[in-house]
């Protein structure tokens, strides 16, 4: 099997959370939270994934710690332009754009064993010295380890859509999360999200253009921007005549 997740696949669609015994429980360190944005899914670590884990994840994943992070001591150097990305899957495009742009840092969240694992497994084939890991929920690295007004960029790219009504109070893209990552924005700073859920493209737009601190940079939908890579899940979907929908919100230079 290929190792990489299907952009258009939620990772528990069709699941209730887990129950104690069925291999979906939390990683250290996940705490439950009333109403999260993913399930733990069993899926299967393969012997590349733990290996990288094992060599490279004291190197490059960074502990959960209710303070700020240090970036500067973090990635080992000072001004580097700081980019988070929520939910980064199997790594394939936070890996493409670490690599395509050196001169940033990237903190990639994601909660999912096997993804942290082949993303490793990227980093240590494509020598990208720029990437961190935080195998955490990324709402409550958000809310404690990201300090307000310091972030250049924030990605979020195909959320599990949560295709169900019943599902979508866990919907990552809501107005009380949306506020707390443009407060991570530095004024100028920006917020790009991207689906192939049409009826979730539509929230996203309601949801970014409702809140103050943010400025829409197109009249709705905006262009790919060229960092971001086409997997070939988007690729198979555009040939079936499904649509990708990329939003871009820039942080208000008057924000408070
Ligand atoms: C549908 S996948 C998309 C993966 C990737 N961005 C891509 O485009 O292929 C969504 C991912 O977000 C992760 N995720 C969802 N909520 C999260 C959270 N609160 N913190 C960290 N990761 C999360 C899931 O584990 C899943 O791997």
């Amino acid at each position: 099997m290929a190792e990489q997740a299907r952009p258009a696949a939620p990772s528990g669609d069709q699941q209730d959370p887990p129950a104690a015994g069925s291999g979906r429980e939390l990683p250290p360190g996940v705490h439950a939270r009333g109403v999260r944005s993913f399930v733990m899914r069993a899926g299967r670590t393969t012997s590349g994934q733990q290996k990288a884990l094992e060599n490279l994840g004291p190197q490059f994943i960074l502990p959960f710690q209710s303070a700020p992070l240090d970036w500067e001591a973090a990635f080992g150097r000072v001004g580097a332009p700081r980019i988070a990305e929520i939910g980064f899957g199997m790594g394939e495009t936070t890996a493409h754009i670490a690599a395509l742009l050196p001169q940033k840092d990237f903190l990639g969240m994601e909660v999912h064993e096997p993804g942290v694992g082949a993303l490793l497994k990227r980093i240590g084939e494509q020598e990208l010295p720029n990437l961190r890991i935080l195998r955490h929920d990324a709402v409550e690295v958000m809310r404690q380890m990201i300090a307000s007004d310091s972030l250049d960029g924030v990605h979020v790219f195909f959320p599990d859509p949560w295709h169900k009504k019943r599902h979508h109070k866990r919907r990552l893209i809501q107005p009380e999360f949306v506020s707390l990552l443009a407060s991570r924005l530095k004024p100028g700073g920006y917020l790009h999200c991207a689906t192939d859920w049409q009826p979730y493209a539509e929230q996203m737009l309601e949801v970014l253009s409702g809140e103050p601190q943010l400025r829409n940079t197109a009249p709705d939908y905006a262009p790919r921007r060229d960092y971001r890579p086409v997997t070939k899940f988007e690729k198979r979907g555009l040939r079936l005549g499904h649509g990708v929908w990329d939003l871009v919100f820039t942080r208000c230079a008057s924000a408070s």
